[in-house]
Protein backbone atom coordinates (compact mmCIF):
# COMPACT_ATOMS: atom_id res chain seq x y z
CA UNK A 1 0.00 0.00 0.00
CA UNK A 2 1.20 3.68 -0.56
CA UNK A 3 1.43 5.42 1.84
CA UNK A 4 -1.11 8.91 1.30
CA UNK A 5 1.04 11.45 1.91
CA UNK A 6 4.17 10.15 -0.13
CA UNK A 7 0.85 9.91 -3.21
CA UNK A 8 0.35 13.59 -2.32
CA UNK A 9 3.39 15.12 -1.51
CA UNK A 10 4.90 13.66 -5.57
CA UNK A 11 1.45 14.40 -6.95
CA UNK A 12 -0.22 17.59 -5.81
CA UNK A 13 -2.89 17.26 -8.79
CA UNK A 14 -4.11 13.36 -7.85
CA UNK A 15 -7.62 13.37 -8.16
CA UNK A 16 -9.88 10.43 -7.04
CA UNK A 17 -12.62 11.44 -8.59
CA UNK A 18 -11.18 9.93 -11.84
CA UNK A 19 -11.99 6.75 -10.96
CA UNK A 20 -15.68 7.46 -9.99
CA UNK A 21 -16.97 8.77 -12.95
CA UNK A 22 -18.90 5.87 -14.63
CA UNK A 23 -20.78 3.23 -13.46
CA UNK A 24 -18.37 0.68 -15.87
CA UNK A 25 -15.33 2.19 -14.34
CA UNK A 26 -16.23 1.92 -10.75
CA UNK A 27 -17.05 -1.30 -11.45
CA UNK A 28 -13.61 -2.11 -12.71
CA UNK A 29 -11.90 -0.67 -9.94
CA UNK A 30 -13.86 -1.96 -7.25
CA UNK A 31 -12.34 -4.28 -4.51
CA UNK A 32 -14.62 -5.71 -3.00
CA UNK A 33 -17.51 -8.10 -5.04
CA UNK A 34 -20.43 -9.79 -3.40
CA UNK A 35 -22.09 -12.61 -5.07
CA UNK A 36 -25.37 -15.04 -3.96
CA UNK A 37 -23.05 -17.35 -3.66
CA UNK A 38 -21.45 -16.07 -1.00
CA UNK A 39 -24.77 -16.15 0.99
CA UNK A 40 -26.57 -18.65 3.52
CA UNK A 41 -29.63 -18.66 3.86
CA UNK A 42 -30.96 -19.66 7.33
CA UNK A 43 -34.59 -21.91 7.38
CA UNK A 44 -36.67 -22.90 10.12
CA UNK A 45 -38.10 -26.49 10.18
CA UNK A 46 -41.18 -27.75 12.15
CA UNK A 47 -43.31 -30.72 11.53
CA UNK A 48 -46.63 -30.86 9.30
CA UNK A 49 -47.17 -30.16 5.93
CA UNK A 50 -48.23 -26.87 4.65
CA UNK A 51 -46.95 -24.92 7.02
CA UNK A 52 -45.83 -21.52 6.08
CA UNK A 53 -45.89 -19.40 9.52
CA UNK A 54 -44.69 -15.82 9.28
CA UNK A 55 -42.62 -14.73 12.00
CA UNK A 56 -43.87 -11.30 13.46
CA UNK A 57 -40.57 -9.64 14.61
CA UNK A 58 -38.93 -11.15 11.41
CA UNK A 59 -41.25 -10.00 8.51
CA UNK A 60 -40.87 -12.52 5.26
CA UNK A 61 -39.26 -15.00 7.29
CA UNK A 62 -41.23 -18.28 8.00
CA UNK A 63 -41.55 -21.15 10.36
CA UNK A 64 -41.93 -23.97 7.41
CA UNK A 65 -42.50 -27.87 7.45
CA UNK A 66 -40.46 -29.91 5.44
CA UNK A 67 -42.49 -29.79 1.97
CA UNK A 68 -42.80 -26.07 2.37
CA UNK A 69 -39.12 -25.79 2.96
CA UNK A 70 -37.91 -27.83 0.02
CA UNK A 71 -40.20 -25.25 -1.94
CA UNK A 72 -38.29 -22.42 -0.55
CA UNK A 73 -34.79 -23.65 -0.90
CA UNK A 74 -35.76 -24.21 -4.64
CA UNK A 75 -36.70 -20.47 -4.91
CA UNK A 76 -33.43 -20.14 -3.08
CA UNK A 77 -31.55 -21.96 -5.72
CA UNK A 78 -33.07 -20.37 -8.33
CA UNK A 79 -31.92 -17.34 -7.18
CA UNK A 80 -28.26 -18.20 -6.97
CA UNK A 81 -28.16 -19.28 -3.52
CA UNK A 82 -25.79 -22.39 -2.65
CA UNK A 83 -26.03 -23.04 0.77
CA UNK A 84 -28.70 -23.06 3.79
CA UNK A 85 -28.50 -23.44 7.32
CA UNK A 86 -31.40 -25.17 9.27
CA UNK A 87 -32.64 -24.90 12.34
CA UNK A 88 -35.09 -27.40 14.05
CA UNK A 89 -38.33 -26.94 15.68
CA UNK A 90 -39.47 -29.85 17.61
CA UNK A 91 -43.09 -30.93 18.43
CA UNK A 92 -41.87 -32.12 22.54
CA UNK A 93 -38.77 -30.45 24.48
CA UNK A 94 -37.33 -31.80 27.35
CA UNK A 95 -35.03 -31.10 30.27
CA UNK A 96 -32.32 -32.86 28.24
CA UNK A 97 -33.09 -32.53 24.47
CA UNK A 98 -34.34 -35.97 23.63
CA UNK A 99 -35.67 -35.06 20.22
CA UNK A 100 -32.56 -33.85 18.83
CA UNK A 101 -31.18 -36.89 19.63
CA UNK A 102 -33.40 -39.59 18.10
CA UNK A 103 -34.28 -40.47 15.46
CA UNK A 104 -36.72 -39.65 13.31
CA UNK A 105 -35.86 -35.79 13.85
CA UNK A 106 -37.11 -32.72 12.35
CA UNK A 107 -33.82 -31.18 11.32
CA UNK A 108 -32.77 -34.66 10.00
CA UNK A 109 -36.14 -35.15 7.73
CA UNK A 110 -35.36 -31.63 6.35
CA UNK A 111 -31.92 -32.74 5.18
CA UNK A 112 -33.18 -35.62 3.61
CA UNK A 113 -35.54 -33.94 1.88
CA UNK A 114 -33.43 -31.13 0.45
CA UNK A 115 -30.52 -32.93 -0.25
CA UNK A 116 -32.86 -35.55 -2.66
CA UNK A 117 -33.89 -32.64 -4.59
CA UNK A 118 -31.02 -30.22 -4.04
CA UNK A 119 -27.85 -33.02 -4.32
CA UNK A 120 -25.36 -29.94 -5.05
CA UNK A 121 -26.58 -27.42 -2.29
CA UNK A 122 -24.67 -27.19 0.63
CA UNK A 123 -26.85 -27.85 3.56
CA UNK A 124 -25.35 -26.86 7.37
CA UNK A 125 -27.44 -27.93 10.33
CA UNK A 126 -27.16 -26.21 13.42
CA UNK A 127 -26.01 -28.03 16.52
CA UNK A 128 -26.90 -26.78 19.55
CA UNK A 129 -29.38 -27.88 22.24
CA UNK A 130 -31.55 -24.86 23.57
CA UNK A 131 -34.45 -25.06 20.76
CA UNK A 132 -34.87 -28.99 22.06
CA UNK A 133 -34.79 -28.33 26.06
CA UNK A 134 -37.37 -26.74 27.96
CA UNK A 135 -35.23 -24.77 30.20
CA UNK A 136 -33.89 -23.04 26.97
CA UNK A 137 -30.68 -23.17 27.60
CA UNK A 138 -27.89 -24.32 24.97
CA UNK A 139 -26.87 -27.58 27.32
CA UNK A 140 -28.31 -30.13 30.11
CA UNK A 141 -28.37 -29.02 33.79
CA UNK A 142 -26.70 -29.41 36.60
CA UNK A 143 -27.52 -28.07 40.01
CA UNK A 144 -24.73 -26.28 41.77
CA UNK A 145 -25.26 -25.21 45.30
CA UNK A 146 -28.58 -23.15 44.76
CA UNK A 147 -27.99 -22.43 41.18
CA UNK A 148 -28.36 -24.60 37.93
CA UNK A 149 -26.02 -24.03 35.83
CA UNK A 150 -25.19 -25.54 32.62
CA UNK A 151 -23.06 -28.18 32.72
CA UNK A 152 -20.37 -28.29 29.96
CA UNK A 153 -19.12 -31.52 29.88
CA UNK A 154 -22.06 -33.37 29.78
CA UNK A 155 -23.38 -31.21 27.04
CA UNK A 156 -20.67 -32.47 24.49
CA UNK A 157 -21.61 -35.82 24.21
CA UNK A 158 -25.18 -34.80 23.35
CA UNK A 159 -23.52 -32.41 20.46
CA UNK A 160 -21.48 -35.41 19.18
CA UNK A 161 -24.71 -37.66 19.12
CA UNK A 162 -26.65 -34.66 17.06
CA UNK A 163 -24.02 -33.94 14.59
CA UNK A 164 -24.10 -37.49 13.52
CA UNK A 165 -27.23 -37.70 13.09
CA UNK A 166 -27.18 -34.50 11.02
CA UNK A 167 -24.52 -36.31 9.05
CA UNK A 168 -25.86 -39.59 8.67
CA UNK A 169 -28.79 -37.98 6.94
CA UNK A 170 -26.41 -35.59 4.43
CA UNK A 171 -25.93 -32.81 5.97
CA UNK A 172 -22.64 -31.40 4.43
CA UNK A 173 -21.14 -29.03 6.90
CA UNK A 174 -22.68 -28.93 11.14
CA UNK A 175 -22.19 -26.03 12.99
CA UNK A 176 -22.09 -26.02 16.53
CA UNK A 177 -23.97 -22.74 18.67
CA UNK A 178 -23.85 -23.46 21.66
CA UNK A 179 -20.29 -22.21 23.03
CA UNK A 180 -19.73 -24.95 25.15
CA UNK A 181 -15.92 -25.53 25.39
CA UNK A 182 -14.68 -28.31 23.35
CA UNK A 183 -17.31 -29.00 21.45
CA UNK A 184 -15.56 -28.70 18.49
CA UNK A 185 -13.30 -31.45 19.63
CA UNK A 186 -16.23 -33.65 20.68
CA UNK A 187 -18.31 -33.41 17.72
CA UNK A 188 -15.08 -34.21 14.94
CA UNK A 189 -14.28 -37.14 17.10
CA UNK A 190 -18.01 -38.71 16.80
CA UNK A 191 -18.47 -37.86 13.19
CA UNK A 192 -15.39 -39.44 12.73
CA UNK A 193 -16.05 -42.01 14.97
CA UNK A 194 -19.21 -42.74 12.70
CA UNK A 195 -17.27 -42.72 9.45
CA UNK A 196 -17.99 -38.92 8.73
CA UNK A 197 -14.80 -37.95 7.76
CA UNK A 198 -15.88 -35.49 4.65
CA UNK A 199 -18.39 -33.78 6.68
CA UNK A 200 -16.94 -30.49 8.06
CA UNK A 201 -17.15 -28.04 10.77
CA UNK A 202 -18.53 -24.59 10.77
CA UNK A 203 -17.98 -23.65 13.79
CA UNK A 204 -19.81 -20.60 15.67
CA UNK A 205 -16.24 -19.89 17.51
CA UNK A 206 -16.79 -15.97 18.43
CA UNK A 207 -20.43 -15.95 19.15
CA UNK A 208 -21.70 -12.74 21.95
CA UNK A 209 -23.91 -12.78 24.58
CA UNK A 210 -25.53 -10.38 22.01
CA UNK A 211 -29.31 -8.77 22.49
CA UNK A 212 -29.60 -8.88 18.67
CA UNK A 213 -31.09 -12.71 19.11
CA UNK A 214 -33.78 -11.86 20.21
CA UNK A 215 -36.63 -12.02 17.09
CA UNK A 216 -34.57 -15.09 16.52
CA UNK A 217 -35.34 -17.02 19.99
CA UNK A 218 -38.99 -16.08 19.18
CA UNK A 219 -38.75 -17.54 15.62
CA UNK A 220 -36.91 -21.11 16.78
CA UNK A 221 -38.95 -20.92 20.17
CA UNK A 222 -35.74 -20.72 22.34
CA UNK A 223 -35.56 -18.53 24.98
CA UNK A 224 -33.97 -19.27 28.11
CA UNK A 225 -36.93 -19.78 30.86
CA UNK A 226 -34.48 -18.69 33.49
CA UNK A 227 -31.33 -16.03 33.37
CA UNK A 228 -29.27 -15.70 30.40
CA UNK A 229 -26.37 -17.00 28.18
CA UNK A 230 -23.33 -14.72 29.93
CA UNK A 231 -22.52 -17.55 31.46
CA UNK A 232 -21.77 -19.53 28.21
CA UNK A 233 -21.45 -16.80 25.01
CA UNK A 234 -19.00 -14.04 24.92
CA UNK A 235 -18.74 -10.45 26.84
CA UNK A 236 -19.62 -7.98 23.59
CA UNK A 237 -16.57 -5.95 25.42
CA UNK A 238 -13.97 -8.63 24.72
CA UNK A 239 -11.85 -9.24 21.16
CA UNK A 240 -8.67 -10.80 22.25
CA UNK A 241 -10.81 -13.46 23.73
CA UNK A 242 -12.53 -14.15 20.98
CA UNK A 243 -9.15 -14.17 18.51
CA UNK A 244 -8.33 -17.49 21.56
CA UNK A 245 -11.67 -19.19 20.54
CA UNK A 246 -11.36 -19.40 17.51
CA UNK A 247 -7.51 -20.45 17.59
CA UNK A 248 -8.85 -23.06 19.82
CA UNK A 249 -11.71 -23.72 17.48
CA UNK A 250 -9.12 -24.36 14.54
CA UNK A 251 -6.85 -26.24 17.09
CA UNK A 252 -9.97 -28.46 17.90
CA UNK A 253 -10.83 -28.76 13.73
CA UNK A 254 -13.08 -26.36 12.98
CA UNK A 255 -13.03 -26.35 8.77
CA UNK A 256 -14.73 -22.41 9.03
CA UNK A 257 -14.83 -19.98 11.73
CA UNK A 258 -18.17 -17.67 12.72
CA UNK A 259 -18.09 -14.33 14.32
CA UNK A 260 -21.79 -13.56 15.69
CA UNK A 261 -23.37 -10.80 15.19
CA UNK A 262 -22.15 -9.11 12.42
CA UNK A 263 -22.67 -5.24 12.57
CA UNK A 264 -21.30 -4.07 15.90
CA UNK A 265 -18.31 -7.09 15.65
CA UNK A 266 -16.92 -6.04 12.13
CA UNK A 267 -13.38 -5.20 13.91
CA UNK A 268 -13.60 -8.64 15.14
CA UNK A 269 -14.08 -10.10 11.71
CA UNK A 270 -11.56 -7.92 10.87
CA UNK A 271 -8.97 -9.32 13.41
CA UNK A 272 -9.92 -12.62 12.70
CA UNK A 273 -9.37 -12.41 8.85
CA UNK A 274 -5.88 -10.53 9.20
CA UNK A 275 -5.00 -13.42 11.94
CA UNK A 276 -6.02 -17.21 10.24
CA UNK A 277 -5.87 -17.80 7.04
CA UNK A 278 -9.00 -19.90 7.18
CA UNK A 279 -12.49 -18.96 5.46
CA UNK A 280 -14.60 -16.89 8.16
CA UNK A 281 -18.03 -16.04 8.11
CA UNK A 282 -20.09 -14.00 9.47
CA UNK A 283 -24.06 -14.13 11.03
CA UNK A 284 -25.54 -10.95 10.19
CA UNK A 285 -28.37 -12.21 12.67
CA UNK A 286 -32.13 -11.63 13.26
CA UNK A 287 -32.31 -8.25 15.31
CA UNK A 288 -30.23 -7.01 12.70
CA UNK A 289 -32.18 -7.72 10.16
CA UNK A 290 -35.16 -6.86 11.93
CA UNK A 291 -33.99 -3.25 12.50
CA UNK A 292 -33.35 -2.63 8.73
CA UNK A 293 -37.25 -4.97 8.27
CA UNK A 294 -38.78 -2.24 10.63
CA UNK A 295 -37.03 1.01 9.27
CA UNK A 296 -37.63 0.55 5.67
CA UNK A 297 -41.29 -0.28 6.54
CA UNK A 298 -41.78 2.67 7.86
CA UNK A 299 -40.30 4.54 4.38
CA UNK A 300 -37.17 5.89 6.39
CA UNK A 301 -34.71 3.65 4.51
CA UNK A 302 -34.16 2.21 1.03
CA UNK A 303 -34.12 -1.52 1.71
CA UNK A 304 -32.34 -2.29 -0.96
CA UNK A 305 -29.38 0.06 -1.13
CA UNK A 306 -29.61 -0.29 2.61
CA UNK A 307 -28.85 -4.47 2.25
CA UNK A 308 -26.46 -4.26 -0.15
CA UNK A 309 -24.11 -1.95 1.50
CA UNK A 310 -24.47 -3.91 5.19
CA UNK A 311 -23.91 -7.12 3.08
CA UNK A 312 -20.62 -4.93 1.04
CA UNK A 313 -19.45 -3.79 4.67
CA UNK A 314 -19.47 -7.21 5.91
CA UNK A 315 -17.69 -8.68 3.06
CA UNK A 316 -15.23 -5.78 3.33
CA UNK A 317 -14.73 -6.73 6.83
CA UNK A 318 -13.13 -10.02 5.52
CA UNK A 319 -16.17 -12.51 5.77
CA UNK A 320 -15.79 -14.69 3.04
CA UNK A 321 -19.78 -16.38 3.47
CA UNK A 322 -22.70 -14.47 5.29
CA UNK A 323 -25.53 -16.15 6.51
CA UNK A 324 -28.44 -13.71 6.52
CA UNK A 325 -32.17 -13.64 6.40
CA UNK A 326 -31.70 -10.69 3.72
CA UNK A 327 -30.44 -13.58 1.36
CA UNK A 328 -33.25 -14.23 -1.44
CA UNK A 329 -33.71 -10.71 -1.65
CA UNK A 330 -30.11 -9.81 -1.54
CA UNK A 331 -29.57 -12.21 -4.29
CA UNK A 332 -32.12 -11.35 -6.74
CA UNK A 333 -30.92 -7.76 -6.52
CA UNK A 334 -27.74 -8.68 -7.26
CA UNK A 335 -28.60 -10.60 -10.34
CA UNK A 336 -30.45 -7.23 -11.41
CA UNK A 337 -27.36 -5.51 -11.06
C1 LIG B 1 -28.71 -21.28 19.00
C2 LIG B 1 -28.60 -20.12 18.08
C3 LIG B 1 -29.01 -18.79 18.29
C4 LIG B 1 -28.80 -18.12 17.07
C5 LIG B 1 -28.24 -19.04 16.19
N1 LIG B 1 -28.11 -20.26 16.83
C6 LIG B 1 -29.68 -18.13 19.44
C7 LIG B 1 -29.03 -17.93 20.72
O1 LIG B 1 -27.84 -18.19 20.92
O2 LIG B 1 -29.76 -17.52 21.61
C8 LIG B 1 -29.14 -16.69 16.80
C9 LIG B 1 -29.31 -16.32 15.37
C10 LIG B 1 -29.99 -15.02 15.11
O3 LIG B 1 -30.24 -14.21 16.01
O4 LIG B 1 -30.28 -14.78 13.93
N2 LIG B 1 -27.85 -21.26 20.09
Amino acid sequence: MVEPAGVLGSFPHTRLRRLRGSPTLRRLVRQTTLEPADLILPLFVRSGTGVRREISSMPGQYQLSVDTLVDEVGAAWDLGIRAVILFGIPDHKDATGTAALTEPNIVGEAVRAVKRRYPQLIVITDECLCEYTDHGHCGVLRQRADMLEVDNDATLELLGQQAVLHARAGADLVAPSGMMDGMVQAIRHALDAAGFHQVGILSYAAKYASSFYGPFREAAESPPRFGDRTTYQMDPANSDEALREIALDLHEGADIVMVKPALAYLDVIRRAYERFGVPIAAYNVSGEYAMVKAACQKGWLDERKVVLEILTGIRRAGASLILTYHAKEAASWLREA
